[in-house]
């Protein structure tokens, strides 16, 4: 059996299985560049300390550089024996500047405060990046809706028609989701930018290191105050993971409604063939496999949300290996999220939309509230102005007409003597949409308003 860096106490060899039960390091060599910064800042303070000499440091220093090359041009070799990326990384160090002065890099450190530091640097990194893309995300949408302000579409309450609205307020209620899962995920970063380093195995540091020196060069924005809860806490994990599950709900939203709007049936959007699939049996198909993915995915996210929040439960104050397990659900739901991000933004900007077909869609019935809200004008109650409407309604069905805006003047008066011929302007769907001007609303001004608040918020950082 390969030697192990903890191998002092231990004689018999190790179960072959246990060792690839053990093994992090098929996943975790994604954390390499993390690792040897940290090593490389840790050394720092351990110089200061004077645990190291200039000459050591520097030489650690040029040797962590040459381990990080190898893995830049996949020309790290790993071995039996190398049990994670800490391990790989620190073995790789001997082997380049000796073990003597590579023997030093550890002291003082545990790998429980190691992988702490690791996981918090990379997961800032990454997330530091899904901030970016969702920006791109969100500008996209923002563009889009600026750009196709005057189409207007039938809004849906339990999929049935209900009201018409801009497409662009549609669009912009999406880029708003995203907005707020952007503001959310700036508040994530600062808790998960605290720093672990210096806290040893769980006790502390026994050579006074100065933590604040390593947070500072290591980009941390402060120290976790208690070493237990440094080298244990894992709630920057689950709170990244409901991130990013709440964030796929949303997209998994978006997805539907686009997959709706691009049946036959609806006929509203067109998605590009480099989002599309064909069947391998149906000539005629063309699939919105890529929302449907979108859609699909949010499952897979929250189940790792979920197992991780199971592998956590009830483990014993600090390090306990369980706490490997964040590894894979964490990384895998956010190359997910990442992914999602940069195809849901290359949907959304290729799609070709069917004004014709939305503005089609848009039916008289709709404007039912719209006729309530006329003789709310003329000062009826809109309890009964509701009721009066919903009898203009039944009227045109039970004459068979194509909507209430086909009842004559007589027939409407016949309902209540109150309407005027001023209720013609009623009939219009653009009138009905201008109408909802206030902050929030569907009209022209109020999108154009929410349009530049998105902006605005996102750019802000
Ligand atoms: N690879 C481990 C992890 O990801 C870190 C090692 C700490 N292990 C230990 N036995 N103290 O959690």
């Amino acid at each position: 059996t390969p030697a192990k860096l903890w191998g002092g106490r231990f004689t018999g060899a190790t179960d072959p299985l246990m060792d690839l039960y053990n093994a992090s390091l098929p996943y975790d060599k994604k954390m390499y560049a993390a690792d040897l910064h940290g090593t490389a800042v840790y050394t720092q303070g351990l110089q200061k300390l004077g645990i190291l000499s200039a000459d050591e440091l520097s030489s650690i220093q040029e040797g962590l550089k040459v381990v990080e090359k190898e893995w830049e041009l996949g020309k790290f070799v790993e071995k039996p024996g190398d049990e994670d990326i800490h391990t790989a990384n620190e073995r790789r160090l001997g082997e380049v500047i000796g073990k003597h002065i590579a023997g030093k890099v550890h002291t003082g450190r545990s790998r429980n405060d190691q992988v702490a530091t690791d996981m918090r640097i990379f997961v800032r990194e990454t997330l530091t990046t899904l901030l970016e893309y969702l920006s791109q995300l969100i500008g996209t949408i923002v563009n889009r809706a600026g750009q196709e302000i005057d189409v207007l579409m039938p809004g849906y309450t339990h999929l049935q028609r209900a009201q018409p609205i801009r497409w662009a307020h549609w669009l912009s209620s999406y880029a708003t989701y995203f907005t707020e899962d952007y503001k959310r995920l700036k508040e994530l970063l600062v808790r998960v930018n605290q720093s672990p380093l210096g806290s040893g195995a769980l006790a502390g540091h026994p050579y006074g290191i100065d933590r604040e020196f390593l947070a500072e060069n290591l980009g941390f924005d402060g120290v976790i105050g208690n070493s237990l809860v440094a080298v244990s806490d894992r709630d920057f994990v689950v709170e990244s993971l409901f991130w990013c599950s709440l964030f796929m709900n949303h997209i998994s939203r978006f997805s539907e409604d686009l997959i709706i709007y691009s049946t036959a049936e609806f006929g509203f959007v067109k998605l590009a063939d480099a989002y599309s699939t064909g069947s391998s049996l149906m000539p005629q198909k063309k699939n919105p496999d890529s929302l449907e993915l979108l859609r699909g995915k949010c499952g897979r996210v929250f189940g790792s949300l979920a197992g991780f929040m199971m592998s956590i439960k009830s483990i014993p104050s600090t390090y306990n290996k369980d706490m490997q397990e964040d590894k894979e659900p964490l990384f895998d739901a956010l190359t997910t999220v990442e992914h999602s991000i940069l195809i849901a933004t290359g949907v959304i900007s290729s799609l070709s939309i069917n004004k014709e077909k939305m503005e089609a869609a848009l039916t008289m019935d709709m404007l039912a509230t719209d006729l309530a809200d006329y003789l709310v004008m003329k000062g009826v109650p809109f309890r009964e102005t509701h009721h009066i409407s919903g009898e203009c309604v039944s009227r045109a069905e039970e004459l068979k007409l194509s909507g209430i805006d086909k009842l004559t003047m007589e027939q409407l008066q016949a309902i209540d003597s109150r309407f005027g011929e001023d209720v013609k302007d009623v009939f219009n769907f653009e009138a009905s949409v201008e109408r909802r001007n206030a902050t929030g609303g569907t009209a022209k001004s109020a999108v154009l308003k929410q349009l530049e608040l998105l902006k605005k918020q996102v750019k802000g950082n």
